[in-house]
């Protein structure tokens, strides 16, 4: 499951039968069918200078997103920031949520994401505040690319001008209380502003320092090679998840291996909907939840897809795991340039969520899984028309 070695593996051998003798591996008994002398995670290395106690829940290993220039190596799940006071209903008090993600530096997440667009500021805000006094172990991403205008969100136009995307950029440090952004996604792409100039954008911006590296969500490959070919791209954002295995089959997965480029699946619990806590009598504050008006999270939707949910219980069950963690596993799994960012309001699910970087999944577990799921129709598409309109195909 884990190990010292794995170090200067290729990240194409991951999850490569090996039979290391005398390796150091460390796995978790619960996790049953594996032994340490079959399996080693490649790609990953070990945080060497951890003083995280052993047994606590968190995470020990490291992924790198991009290569060459553009490599960005942080822990191998992040944490998605924005329901921390953004789009996931009730949320605890400021000063729970800034010990919660102080929990998670102390637990190894060097990653946090959150986005201008996250209540507008609010979010982020919350973010430089909660990491204040830790920015030098930790990095974080931010985005850009939605219009605003007196901080209310045109929802129907986006703005990746390069003078939008210097604002966003001066706006994001300041709210952050930092000189340097990890990770600067373009949110969604503008139809108007050609993906080269943002790229450009983007490149003088990491020469200035300001940002560290770059990405995009939601484009496809075409989008993906001309902006590689300006600056390197570090990793893509996009939807990924039991529900949403779209970029194995527009081949964004499969670029992003080819080019060296990291992948950073967001919702990877599906919205929560794959944690199995949301069920067809839940309601979303209609203040502050965006899921009351996705298609896939009506009564209806909820209750013909709850049978995903079962299924990976009935996985984990037999493995002492949980239904979240099938689901962050099975991503983990999928590949190694693959950093999930789920996101919670919650200490347990934060270290059940970090438990799951240590699972392994034999290759026959991964296509039993997904040959369980596949077999199920899922009801209701997973944003509305104008969200969806959004997303390049
Ligand atoms: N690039 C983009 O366009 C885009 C879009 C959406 C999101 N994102 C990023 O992705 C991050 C995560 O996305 P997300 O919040 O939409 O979805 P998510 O991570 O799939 O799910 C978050 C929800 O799952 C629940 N949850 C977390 N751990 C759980 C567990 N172990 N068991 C049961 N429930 C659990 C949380 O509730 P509790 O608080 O109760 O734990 C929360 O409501 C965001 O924070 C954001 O940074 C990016």
């Amino acid at each position: 499951m884990k190990t010292e070695q794995n170090n200067e593996m290729s990240r194409r051998g991951f999850l490569k039968r090996t039979a290391l003798a005398g390796a150091a591996i460390c796995i978790a008994p619960t996790w049953g069918k594996v032994t340490a002398a079959e399996k080693v995670i490649t790609g990953e290395s070990a945080i060497s200078h951890t003083t995280i106690p052993s047994g606590m829940a968190a995470v020990r290993t490291q992924r790198t997103l991009g290569s060459g220039k553009a490599a960005f190596t942080v822990s191998a799940m992040g944490y998605g920031c924005m329901g921390l006071n953004h789009n996931r209903s009730q949320y605890p008090s400021k000063e729970k949520e800034i010990a919660l993600v102080r929990e998670a530096v102390e637990r190894g997440v060097t990653l946090f994401d959150t986005a201008e667009s996250y209540g507008y500021h609010v979010n982020e805000k919350l973010v430089g505040e909660a990491l204040k006094g830790y920015t030098d172990r930790v990095f974080v991403s931010s985005k850009f690319g939605h219009k605003f205008v007196n901080g209310v969100q045109v929802k129907t136009e986006e703005d990746s001008t390069p003078a939008n995307i210097r604002r966003v950029c001066e706006n994001s440090l300041r709210n952050l209380g930092v000189e340097t952004l990890g990770m600067f996604y373009q949110h969604r792409i503008d139809p108007n502003t050609p993906i080269e100039v943002v790229a450009e954008t983007c490149s003088e911006l990491i020469k200035e320092g300001k940002i560290l590296h770059w990405g995009m969500c939601e484009v496809n490959t075409d989008t993906i090679r001309r902006a590689h070919k300006i600056c390197p791209i570090t990793a893509i954002q996009s939807e990924y998840h039991f529900m949403h295995r779209t970029v194995e089959e527009n081949g964004v997965l499969a670029l992003c291996e080819e080019l060296d480029i990291g992948f950073v699946p967001y919702s990877p619990l599906n919205r929560g909907f794959l944690g199995g806590m949301i069920n067809e009598y839940t309601q979303f504050d209609t203040s502050n939840d965006n899921r009351q008006t996705l298609p896939r999270f009506q009564p209806k939707a909820i209750r013909a897809n709850y049978r995903i949910v079962e299924v990976l219980n009935a996985f984990g069950r037999t493995r002492g795991i949980t239904p979240a963690q099938v689901a962050l596993a099975w991503l983990m799994n999928k590949k190694p340039f693959i950093v999930p960012i789920p996101g919670t309001t919650k200490l347990s699910h934060l270290e059940e969520n970090l438990r799951a970087t240590e699972i392994i999944f034999m290759p026959q577990e991964m296509k039993e899984l997904e040959d369980t799921v596949a077999a199920i129709p899922i009801i209701g598409s997973r944003y509305d028309a104008l969200q969806e309109s959004k997303i390049q195909k």
